[in-house]
């Protein structure tokens, strides 16, 4: 067998696993939930699904991944195989293939739109209007409204018609992840995260600073943070808020994705993990509370009011950051400037997450079918490629695949980790290979939460999704969202093919 690639130092891995985390989640998925469902009170819910479900879960993986790749595996195929003597543990693991590649489907074209308006904020290509003309917010808001479903062309009937731009844009941001990674961990997602996560942070603050003090004489940067900070208990009844908030905080940490396995898988034996693992949450937390928090939702309410910001916020997340934000800035001193600040953070958030969705599927090329990384990245990245297709060309596409695999099947395979782990293999070894060189010992009170709460609470809300919420989502059903049905079973089944191959490959080593 030959040796796995390692991480190269524990703050190259740090910044890799944070990478990983802050993403277009952060800036755009937690403003507009939170606005969504409460405001204030949605951090309740979230804080307690933080502590109780993420927390955690991210030890979990980190430890289901370090486990693996100290044997040689990088995806859940293999692990769960190792984990779980029975014939259909590596088939539940196909879940850990499935789950990221469709997500990079679609989030590698949302993250090359960050880089298109990055382009035209820059070149002074995005619409000009000032706020004075306008008669009312809507007026405002249109030019740059048509510019986005222009740049997108989905407002098409039939087919979706992407622009020119759009296109290329995806074609070089497909480009820039292959050139990533194809240097493998160490020599490219390491060495790039390194350069790209201070650059985000410092990029966040500066928008964070800038829009705190906007005022106009129909609201403030202020008046938004209260907005998105006072708490409604009125709605804590309500289990919408808490499902959205546990949603929110699987996909901002990435949890149930098989990113994080797989970038544990390439840590060594006695790496520290449990606070490394708790060093990467805190600063995606600190991206997504303070810095996404503090930027999209203030700067509306500052520029449109309380009330339109809501509203702005309610109609999703696509267009505050296309539509709300470019049209604030171009009314701003420097706003090229800032804009390309926005969408340049919004871009490095995205790629450096994007690589991270990728990685999976090219580990378990190169641990079960021994491909070289160059041939594995090609392949991966070819299919990926033609599978994008479908996000960007067919309506309602993405909102499919977004939903299955981003929202539904990651609260599922999130709950077969940690049964997996915590019950099907062995409860105290589990919880020794967790803290296992650790450079702090997890207080004993987590081991019962790993084992009893985590579980719990997950399969609450996968319950919840299958009786309460699948029957209406599959009530739902335009022949554009039948075809992305079928292609999602079409994968599902291609990687189950491929698990079943690397078993019989394995098997007749083992001879
Ligand atoms: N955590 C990322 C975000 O906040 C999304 C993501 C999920 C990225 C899974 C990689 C893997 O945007
Ligand atoms: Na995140």
């Amino acid at each position: 067998m030959a040796q796995r690639e390692r991480w190269g130092s524990r703050i190259g891995l740090i910044l890799a696993m944070a990478g990983n985390a802050v993403g277009l989640g952060n800036f755009l998925r937690f403003p507009t939930q939170a606005a969504q469902n409460g405001g204030g009170i949605f951090m309740i819910p979230y804080m307690i699904s933080l502590l109780l479900i993420a927390i955690p879960l991210m030890w979990v993986e980190w430890g289901i991944g370090r486990y693996g790749g100290v044997r040689g595996h990088g995806t859940t195929p293999a692990i769960f195989g190792l984990l779980w003597k029975n014939p259909i543990a590596r088939y539940v693991g196909i879940l850990g293939l499935f789950v990221p590649f469709v997500v990079s489907c679609y989030y590698v074209y949302i993250e090359s739109w960050t880089l298109g308006y990055a382009f035209f904020a820059l070149t002074g290509k995005l619409p000009k209007i000032s706020a004075e003309v306008a008669a009312s917010s809507e007026a405002y808001l249109k030019p740059f409204k048509e510019f986005l479903l222009q740049y997108t062309g989905m407002g098409a009937e039939g087919f979706y018609r992407p622009s020119l731009a759009a296109y290329l844009f995806f074609l070089v941001t497909m480009f820039l992840n292959y050139t990533i990674l194809i240097r493998g961990i160490s020599g490219g997602i390491e060495k790039f995260a390194k350069v790209a996560m201070p650059v985000l942070f410092a990029l966040a603050i500066i928008l964070m600073m800038r829009v705190i003090t906007l005022e106009t004489p129909l609201g403030s940067a202020v008046q938004g943070l209260n907005f998105l900070w006072e708490p409604k208990w009125q709605e804590l009844g309500n289990p919408k808020v808490w499902l959205a908030a546990a949603g929110q905080v699987f996909f901002t940490l990435s949890l149930g994705f098989g990113a994080i396995i797989t970038y544990a898988s390439y840590l060594k034996r006695n790496d520290d993990l449990t606070l490394s693992a708790l060093t990467a949450s805190s600063l995606n937390e600190f991206a997504e509370i303070v810095l996404g928090g503090s930027i999209a939702i203030p700067a509306a309410a500052a520029f449109f009011g309380v009330a339109a910001a809501q509203l702005i916020a309610a109609s999703g997340a696509f267009n505050l950051a296309f539509v709300s934000l470019p049209a604030i800035f171009a009314n701003l001193p420097a706003g090229s400037l800032l804009g390309f600040f926005w969408f340049i953070l919004l871009f490095f958030a995205g790629i450096t997450s994007s690589v991270a969705i990728t990685q999976p599927v090219i580990a378990f090329l190169e641990d079960e079918f021994g491909f070289s990384r160059k041939k594995a990245v090609t392949l991966t990245m070819l299919t990926l490629f033609v599978l994008a297709h479908f996000a960007i060309l067919l309506p309602k596409a993405l909102d499919e695949m977004d939903f299955w695999a981003g929202t539904f099947f990651v609260v599922v395979f999130a709950l077969c980790e940690v049964v997996i782990f915590f019950w099907a293999f062995n409860p105290s070894t589990a919880w020794r290979e967790i803290n296992r060189g650790g450079f702090i010992k997890l207080p004993r009170i987590f081991f019962f939460i790993m084992r009893y709460v985590t579980p719990f609470f997950l399969s609450i809300i996968t319950g919840w999704w299958i009786f309460k919420e699948l029957p209406g989502y599959l009530k739902e059903a335009s022949p554009t969202i039948w075809v992305t049905r079928f292609l999602l079973v079409a994968i599902f089944l291609g990687f189950g093919v491929l698990v079943h191959l690397a078993r019989r490959k394995e098997k007749a080593h083992e001879r």
